[in-house]
Order: structure tokens, then C-alpha cells, then sequence
């Protein structure tokens, strides 16, 4: 059967931060070769996959994955030889047994999930399709909306920022290339706003700027001021998206913004600080504003906010149909991120997404703070049709990598494809 796999193997490259992370090649009994490449995070969730790193401090500080690319020659390449590549969710199910446990952490999350990617990707080159066509099929032709990270805090940068994520949304754009611009030119404006008035441009681990500002909140405004700059209209053209990502400023029940000096915050002080800056600021969604041990702060939130904005469950979810399950059932969110690696198989991470959609949630597509330059989420995200994708700024070529992988995509699709913001304009 020339679909069927003859072996799969795995070798240890380096991610956008220099770290150590796995590749992983399939080939087929045809002789067609497909692979994937892993991401990692830096401000994971507490339940997510496991990540297996070697741990001998010898080597890249223990954080080498040779026992994982082992994994996956060793053991998964001898239990998936044979099977049909075409056959995503047998493979991903025989994975899972064959790991055992509940988080993936005997044959790492790392080694299952790039086996799962570059499964996929090597049926999609078997049948002679693009990977959005394989995985979504005729319909998919919708373009995300971009939430393109131009300013980073937290665990993504040594600055004096306690929030992690500011991002541009550019949802009234007429196309992808069009958004891509608007971000873009919003991005330069920004550049040359802080660069005026005396803030460094240095770039966090997701490419947008890091610099010492005095407050959270000061980040709001000087993206309003650079999207006026361009002559774009803040709201309408360019709105706002935040992840505070507040797990990491969580502190025995309580908030610590720390960095800016800003004291100690409630689960409701820190809802009734979002609340008014949805009063001066166009955001458009907000992710984890809350910690994600904080089910009743998150229950509370989205009370208060869910018809104003987009609550997006990250670290709270990670991308698990049982967290998300108990997220509907509570109504603590409205949306879900989605990353492959937060769950460990392709096949896990469509799941949470159809749970999603019968929910009415909205779902975001998410790239992680360590990237390779291999664009499957570009792909994965049009497949899902949600609408919405999370990659990064607009400099450093991991995260452009998804995004000319985008372009790519809307000019294959033409007149097919469909661009169209999931919010208010
Ligand atoms: P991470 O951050 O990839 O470092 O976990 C991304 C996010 O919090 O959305
Ligand atoms: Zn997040």
C-alpha cells in the first residue's frame, strides 16, 4: 500500500529561543516524505502535555530532547508502521495507548504531538493537497483575523510590564494581505512612538516591542496613538486584544502586579481593572485575565465582561475537552486558545475545537512563545475555519513564517476566500 508508513523518525533542532526541540519526518512506503516541527511555551498552563526534556544538565542545561526523538524512532515508528497515513485519528489513538498516561509524559507530549503534525502533513503531500484543504476540506477558505503581539511583558520579556500580551487586531481589513499591512504599518508607528519618546525597541520572545513603560495600561494608549498614526481608525480598522496571561502573577489567591508597582488585586479588583479600560481602550478579547486555578473569579468574569468581549481561556483550558467541558458547563469563558502541544495530538486538539463550536464558543488558533519556522498552524487555522489566529509580531521570521504562509494561502484560494471579523467593528 504505497500510503502506508515505513518509519518515522525525529532529530533535535532549536527553537526560536535557542532551546532545544524536535523534528520529525515520516515516510512512507511510496518514498514520500512529509515532517513537522514542535513548539514550546514559556508560560505554560499547569495541566498541560508533558514536555519531555532529557534533564542531563551536560547538555543544553537539560533541556535536550534526544530521549524524545529516541521515543519516537524506538517506540511510536514500530507501533505506526504500516498503518495508513490517511488514518489521523487511529494513529493519534494508537499514541495515546501505546504513552499510557494521562498527560503523554512517558513518551513526551513533545515526541507524540510532532509525530501527529507531520502525520498529517504527509498525507496531505500523499493525496496532492495543501494541508488547510486535507485537514478542512473543500469549505475551508475563511482567512483568520491576526492578533499580532506588538507589545510583550511578563515571562516574555525583562521589561517592567506584569501583562504578557498586547496585541493589534486588524478585523476591518478587506483581506488577510490587507490586515497583515494594517499590522504592519500600525507596528512601525509603534516604533517610532517609543523610539520618540525615549523608550527602548528592543523585541520580546514574540517579536513585539518590550519596553519600560510605568504602567500596564500606558501599553493600551500607545497603540491606540501609533494605529491613529497610520491613519487607520482604533476599533474599526485596528482594535486591541490583551493576555495578560495572569497565572503568572498569581500569588496565594491574589494578583501581585509586581513590575509596575501597582499592589496586590482581588479576582474582582482585577475584572473592574479590565472593565475600565473596555471603557477607553477598543479591545476586542481578552485571554486569561485571570489565573488558571481561578474558576470562580473566571465564572465571575465573564459575567461581567462576556457581552462586551471576547474571554479566551488559555492556561485555564490547555486545550482539553475536560477543562473545556467544565468551561461551558460554568460559563467561565466564551472562547478557548488552541494550541496542538497543550494536548499532545492533532486529532485531540480538532476535538476541542467541535466542542467549542456546538458550544458557540469562538476559538483562536495560538503559535507558542518558543517557534520554529514551520508554518502548520497557518494551515491547521483555515482548515478550522474559527476565523482567528495568534502569531506573534510583525519581525522575526518564526512568526512571518505563519503569516506569509497565510498570504500564500489567500492567493491559492482567490476569489474563495473569505475574510471577515469575528467581532464588532
Ligand atoms: P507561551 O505563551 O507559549 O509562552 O505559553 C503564549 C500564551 O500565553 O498565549
Ligand atoms: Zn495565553
Amino acid at each position: 500500500m504505497p500510503d502506508n508508513i515505513r518509519s518515522i523518525s525525529a532529530m533535535e533542532i532549536l527553537d526560536s529561543r535557542g532551546n532545544p526541540t524536535l523534528r520529525v519526518w515520516v515516510t512512507l512506503d511510496d518514498g514520500t516524505i512529509g515532517s513537522a516541527s514542535v513548539p514550546s511555551g514559556a508560560s505554560t498552563g499547569r495541566f498541560e502535555a508533558h514536555e519531555l526534556r532529557d534533564g542531563d544538565k551536560s547538555r543544553y542545561g537539560g533541556k535536550g530532547v534526544l530521549t524524545a526523538a529516541r521515543n519516537v524512532s524506538d517506540v511510536i515508528s514500530p507501533r505506526l508502521r504500516g498503518l495508513d497515513v490517511s488514518h489521523q485519528a487511529e494513529i493519534d489513538r494508537a499514541m495515546i495507548e501505546l504513552d499510557g498516561t494521562p498527560n503523554k509524559s512517558r513518551l513526551g507530549a513533545n515526541a507524540i504531538v510532532g509525530v501527529s503534525m507531520a502525520v498529517a502533513r504527509t498525507a496531505a503531500i500523499a493525496a496532492g493537497q495543501p494541508l488547510y484543504r486535507w485537514l478542512g476540506g473543500e469549505t475551508a477558505c475563511r482567512l483568520p483575523v491576526p492578533m499580532m503581539n506588538v507589545i510583550n511583558g511578563g515571562s516574555h520579556a525583562d521589561n517592567s510590564l506584569d501583562f504578557q500580551e498586547y496585541m493589534i487586531v486588524p478585523h476591518g481589513a478587506p483581506s488577510f494581505a490587507e490586515a497583515l499591512r494594517y499590522g504592519v504599518e500600525t507596528f512601525q508607528a509603534l516604533k517610532a512612538i517609543l523610539k520618540a519618546r525615549g523608550f527602548r525597541t528592543a523585541v520580546g520572545d514574540e517579536g513585539g516591542f518590550a519596553p519600560d513603560l510605568d504602567s500596564n495600561e500606558a501599553a493600551c494608549a500607545l497603540i491606540v496613538a501609533a494605529i491613529r498614526a497610520t491613519g487607520l481608525r482604533p476599533g474599526t480598522d485596528v482594535a486591541i486584544a490583551l493576555d495578560p496571561a495572569a497565572s503568572a502573577f498569581e500569588i496565594d489567591g491574589g494578583y501581585d502586579l509586581k513590575r509596575t508597582k501597582a499592589g496586590r488585586k482581588t479576582s474582582s479588583e482585577m475584572t473592574a481593572l479590565y472593565a475600565g479600560w473596555l471603557d477607553s481602550y477598543p479591545i476586542v478579547s481578552l485571554e486569561d485575565g485571570l489565573g488558571d486555578d481561578d474558576w470562580a473569579g473566571f465564572q465571575a468574569h465573564t459575567a461581567a465582561l462576556g457581552n462586551r468581549v471576547q474571554i479566551v481561556g488559555d492556561d485555564i483550558f490547555v486545550t482539553n475537552t475536560q477543562f473545556i467541558t467544565r468551561g461551558i458547563q460554568e460559563h467561565s469563558a466564551n472562547a478557548a486558545l488552541i494550541k496542538l502541544n497543550q494536548i499532545g495530538t492533532v486529532s485531540e486538539t480538532i476535538e476541542a475545537i467541535d466542542m467549542c463550536r456546538t458550544a458557540g464558543w469562538n476559538y483562536v488558533i495560538s503559535h507558542r512563545s518558543g517557534e520554529t519556522e514551520d508554518p502548520f498552524i497557518a494551515d491547521f487555522t483555515v482548515a478550522m475555519g474559527g476565523g482567528q489566529i495568534k502569531t506573534g509580531s510583525l519581525c522575526r521570521s518564526e512568526r512571518i513564517a505563519k503569516y506569509n504562509r497565510l498570504l500564500e494561502i489567500e492567493r491559492e484560494l482567490g476569489l474563495r476566500g473569505v475574510f471577515s471579523s469575528p467581532f464588532f467593528k
